[in-house]
């Protein structure tokens, strides 16, 4: 039977709500695709908004228990302090949706996008910024009903990187480092409020947050290499963690990228990114399955449940995306089998969608997505994955 993984374990799959409703012309994405300042057009997207029933059937076909999905800030709250009600029906139909098909849902708050008002702001440089938050967090938990995760905000070193280090992510501000850890500061207050306001309304809740890890280790074992890995693991991997402390009842782990730190006197871009065994996916990411096992590792020390909340590749031709899956999970359950507590894995992501600077031309689902007439196919590696949530095991 090969390696089974317990009964209750979420396999699920993941998306977010800019990169598959379509038409969020209120946030500052949408803006920013207006004005060119991002290649590409969010568009329709998947046209999720209206065919998220289509997704569901999708992924209960699958066998899929879990999917984990982002609401909308810009929707619920399109002008300050003025909240849609309708939006939150629409929210609480995709939950009932998802319900009805058996999978739980895992809800994300903030998945980079902020509605235009807010960014006029400052957007996350607005010291205020934790406070629109937990308005916004308070009224969607005491509206929504049949939640239990939440994941409030994804990936803040992501988002502050883009943003306003590399600029090509709104707020479009390059080498603003000051800005980048303003941005990830008030990330880190605002979940804190969140967590308690979640909890104050439904005891039951368990919050964390979505971190983006990469497992860095030194090129060709050099010293001032092997000296920088854990100074830049530390700031990447665990820094917000440790701030957010113990106010996060699981740890949400992301994983795409090993990263081997060549420290030399060049410019400091070119100290990441050694693609040494070459095999890259389409969006040129080294795919390196061990990497899993190791973030797994290092987010142990928490002693908190762990949760793998993205994992996936961009394939466009369907020809390295099950062994991908196969080859991650084997090693997710190499740590589990030593101890550790890791109790779901959502692959990223059910649908082909928005991906953010490249646009719809990176290929990360399991369903392909024809952009234009917005038909929907179940790719032969999303079948395969189908294979594994149903029997829980890998070969
Ligand atoms: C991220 C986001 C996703 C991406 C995915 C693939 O990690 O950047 O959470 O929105 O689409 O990671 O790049």
């Amino acid at each position: 039977m090969g390696i089974v993984f317990p009964k209750d374990f979420y396999f699920g799959t993941g998306t977010s709500a800019h990169q598959v409703e379509g038409d969020n012309t209120n946030n500052d994405w949408w803006q920013g695709e207006q004005d060119g300042r991002v290649k590409y057009r969010s568009g329709r997207a998947c046209d999720s908004y209206n065919r998220y029933e289509e997704d569901f059937d999708l992924a209960k076909s699958i066998n899929t228990n879990a999917h984990r999905f982002s609401i909308e800030w810009s929707r619920i709250e399109p002008e300050e302090g003025r909240f849609d009600e309708k939006e939150i029906e629409h929210y609480q139909k995709v939950i009932d949706a998802l319900r009805a098909r058996g999978i739980e849902p895992f809800v994300t708050l903030h998945h980079f996008t902020n509605p235009i008002w807010l960014a006029e702001k400052g957007g996350w440089n607005n010291s205020k910024m934790p406070e629109y938050f937990s308005r916004y967090v308070e009224f969607v938990a005491s509206h929504i009903k049949g939640v239990k995760y939440w994941v409030t905000i994804n990936e803040p070193m992501i988002f502050g990187s883009h943003g306003y280090r590399i600029g090509d992510w709104p707020p479009f501000q390059k080498n603003s480092f000051w800005g980048y850890g303003i941005a990830v500061s008030n990330m880190v207050r605002a979940h804190k409020i969140a967590y308690r306001i979640l909890h104050r309304i439904n005891n039951e809740a368990q919050v964390g947050m979505a971190q983006a890890n990469n497992f860095f280790d030194a090129y060709h074992n050099e010293l001032a290499s092997r000296l920088f890995v854990p100074i830049i693991s530390y700031i990447i991997n665990n820094w917000v963690w440790d701030r957010i402390g113990r106010e996060q009842d699981f740890i949400g782990i992301n994983y795409y990228n090993h990263n081997r730190v060549h420290v030399r006197l060049s410019h400091y871009e070119k100290w990441f990114n050694q693609n040494e065994n070459k095999k890259v996916t389409d969006r040129g990411w080294e795919i390196y399955p061990e990497g899993i096992y190791r973030v797994v590792k290092n987010a142990a020390r928490y002693k908190k449940p762990l949760y793998i909340l993205e994992n996936g590749i961009a394939d466009e031709d369907d020809d390295q995306r099950s062994a991908y899956i196969h080859d991650h999970l084997m090693w997710l359950h190499k740590a589990m089998e030593e101890g550790i507590d890791v109790r779901g894995y959502f692959y990223w992501s059910l649908l082909d969608n928005f991906e953010w600077e490249t646009g719809f031309t990176k290929r990360f689902g399991l369903v392909e997505v024809n952009f234009e007439t917005f038909k929907r196919r179940m790719r032969p590696s999303g079948k395969i994955y189908g294979e594994i949530c149903r029997t829980r095991s890998i070969n």
